[in-house]
C-alpha cells in the first residue's frame, strides 16, 4: 500500500517536471511529492530559475544543481508545482500539513500556470478539518476566539514568524469558511486553496496519471 502511494506520488511528479520548459521561472512546493519532483526537474539540466516554499526544499533543490533564488525582484512565475493534503471534486484544495502554506499561497497566487501533484489517497469526497492557519502572535487569543475551535500546532512557528495553527470548526462550504479565515484579522493565511487557483491536477493513479484541468 505505501509503495503503492510513493509509486504514484513519483508519477505525478515526473509528469509534472515535463511540464517545464528552458527559460521559465518555476516555484517549487513543499513535501514528499515534491520530493520526486525535485531529482526529475534536476535531471532535465534546463536553464530555469527557481525559487523555493521552503528552506528544506530550497537546500535540496540546490543541493541536486537547480539554480534557485530568493522570492524578491521577480514579480511572475512561469509554472508552479506542489502537493496537496486534500483534493476535492471540483478542485478545492487543503494544503499546509508541512506549515508551508501561506509561502506555498504566494506562490500559488504568482504563478501563470499552477500545477498541483497527488497520490490518488488525496483524493476527498468532502473536505475535512484542521484546515492550516498561520496566525500572528499578537492577540492570538482573542484571534482564536472569532475564529471558533483553534488548535496550535507542535511545531508552531513558521519560517515567516508567525503560528501554525489548525481550524478544527464546522467546515460546509469550502468558498465561505475561506471567506470567514481570511476575512479576520489576525490570520495571516490559511490552507484552504480554491479551484478557481489550480490549473491542472496530475493524479498518480496505480501506474498512470490521470489529468484534471
Ligand atoms: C506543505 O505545507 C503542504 O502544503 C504540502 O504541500 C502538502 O502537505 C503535500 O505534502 P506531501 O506531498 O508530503 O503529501
Amino acid at each position: 500500500e505505501i509503495l503503492h502511494i510513493e509509486t504514484e506520488k513519483r508519477l505525478a511528479a515526473e509528469a509534472a517536471a515535463e511540464l517545464v520548459e528552458e527559460g521559465m521561472t518555476v516555484g517549487l512546493g513543499t513535501g514528499s511529492t515534491v520530493a520526486y519532483l525535485l531529482p526529475a526537474l534536476a535531471r532535465r539540466k534546463l536553464e530555469i530559475s527557481c525559487v523555493a516554499t521552503s528552506l528544506a526544499t530550497f537546500d535540496v533543490a540546490r543541493e541536486m544543481g537547480l539554480r534557485v533564488q530568493p522570492f524578491t525582484g521577480i514579480d511572475h512565475l512561469d509554472i508552479a508545482i506542489d502537493g496537496a493534503d486534500q483534493v476535492d471534486p471540483v478542485g478545492w484544495l487543503v494544503k499546509g500539513g508541512g506549515g508551508a502554506h501561506t509561502r506555498e499561497k504566494i506562490v500559488a497566487g504568482a504563478s501563470q500556470r499552477y500545477v498541483v501533484i497527488v497520490s490518488s489517497n488525496k483524493l476527498v469526497d468532502t473536505l475535512a478539518v484542521p484546515i492550516p492557519l498561520e496566525l500572528l502572535a499578537f492577540g492570538i487569543d482573542a484571534t482564536r476566539c472569532q475564529l471558533g475551535d483553534v488548535r496550535l500546532t507542535h511545531a508552531p512557528i513558521s519560517p515567516d514568524g508567525g503560528v501554525l495553527a489548525g481550524y478544527f470548526g464546522p467546515l460546509g462550504d469550502p468558498a465561505k469558511l475561506a471567506c470567514r479565515l481570511s476575512a479576520t484579522p489576525g490570520v495571516v493565511s490559511h490552507g484552504l486553496f480554491p479551484p478557481t487557483m489550480v490549473s491542472d491536477i496530475l493524479v498518480g493513479h496505480g501506474n498512470q496519471v490521470n489529468w484534471r484541468h
